[in-house]
């Protein structure tokens, strides 16, 4: 079936305010959801809801937690998430590198006791709309291994880096790992098959089973530069921020248990190096020159695409998905039937 951007942002906050997590994040959780939904990435859209519910459930994600600035200079800040939703630790933390960034040209903020927090271009989205350059990276559990190894050390590692222009939407949004992990697990969901190409079983070979790539590793995306970018981003959202790295990475998969990740986040001002409008002409010219030939994306443009395409068509739920959400509506005597049939 198909919900609505609506049904899905409406599911997300009746649910999450039964499990007593206060409004205004209720609501920075269902549009990071959606956004993440609409714009073609369904591995971190409500596909990941139910992962959330367990959080909620065993105490992993603490709904009620204060996020806490434990160090700060005028252009950095170091946060304490307490182990709030993800979502909600990594906005503010972009919120702060912002305000930051206006004053100063440039905020870097790390996190560190969060939790995962769904697609990273939704919080680079935050400083494009306000014409800040923005990168954000996070590490996250093993799934990785390095090149010429057999045991994941390394996580998915997603970075984005949105970059603000008068004509388009510039944004890269992806893991470091050929696949990001919620696409194995989407996978598995549904009972299909993953690419070749992509990841190992236990015992090194390839494979195409999500469930045996999920027990073995995902290949870092352009073989050691892949793993190179992921090996520094460990580094950068890892032992920098206060946060796990390697091996001891937990919890951004497996909610069950206590999540040890963490993310840094940077807003940079354009205006602090050059003229804006001068800078976003030069952005939009490089485009036109990049384009030229015709048929050709740049970063972002299949998110434009599947943003327009999912509103129009509805966002796509498999039948296993809706069936946990029905599971979770009931526990939470919530009534789902009705709000998916717009009564
Ligand atoms: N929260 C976490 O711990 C975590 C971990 C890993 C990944 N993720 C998220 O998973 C999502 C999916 O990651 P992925 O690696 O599977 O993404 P992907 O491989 O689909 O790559 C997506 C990016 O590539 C760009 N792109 C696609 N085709 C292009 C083309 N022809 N030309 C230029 N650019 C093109 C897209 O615009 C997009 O920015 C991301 O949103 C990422 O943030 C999150």
């Amino acid at each position: 079936m198909r919900i609505t951007v609506k049904q899905e942002r409406s599911i997300i906050i009746e649910l999450l305010s039964r499990m007593k997590v206060p409004l205004k994040d209720a609501e920075i959780v269902a549009d990071a959801t959606v956004d993440a939904d609409i714009k073609g990435f369904s591995s971190h859209g409500l596909g990941r809801f139910p992962q959330y519910i367990t959080g909620l459930k065993v105490g992993t994600i603490v709904p009620e937690a204060e996020i806490t600035i434990e160090k700060e200079s005028i252009s950095t800040a170091l946060i304490n998430g307490n182990h709030k939703f993800g979502h909600v630790v990594t906005f503010r933390g972009m919120e702060i590198a912002i305000k930051k960034a206006k004053e100063t040209g440039i905020g870097l903020v790390g996190i560190h006791n969060s939790n995962h927090f769904g697609i990273a271009g939704y919080y680079s989205d935050m400083a494009i709309m306000q014409d800040m350059i923005a990168i954000v990276i996070a590490n996250t559990e093993p799934a990785v291994a390095p090149i010429g190894g057999k045991e994941p050390i390394l996580g998915t590692n997603p970075i984005a880096i949105g970059i603000p222009s008068n004509k388009h939407y510039v944004s890269v949004d992806m893991a470091t790992s050929a696949s990001a992990r919620g696409k194995l697990m989407e996978a598995m969901r549904k009972g299909e098959k993953i690419p070749e190409n992509v990841a190992l079983d236990t015992e090194g070979n390839p494979t195409i089973d999500p469930e045996a790539a999920l027990k073995g590793s995902i290949l870092p995306f352009g073989a050691h530069k892949g793993y190179a970018l992921a090996f520094m981003i460990e580094i950068l959202a890892g032992p920098l921020v206060k946060a796990a790295f390697g091996r001891e990475v937990t919890g951004t998969a497996n909610s069950e248990v206590m999540c040890t990740k963490g993310d840094l986040v940077a807003a940079i001002d354009p205006k602090k190096f050059v003229d804006l409008e001068k800078f976003k002409e030069d952005v939009d010219d490089f485009i036109s020159e990049i384009k030229a030939p015709g048929n050709i994306f740049i970063p972002g443009d299949m998110e434009v695409r599947n943003v327009k395409r999912f509103k129009e068509e509805g966002i796509p739920i498999d039948d296993k998905l809706l069936s946990q959400l029905e599971e979770i509506a009931d526990e939470l005597s919530f009534d789902l039937e009705a709000l998916l049939s717009g009564k």
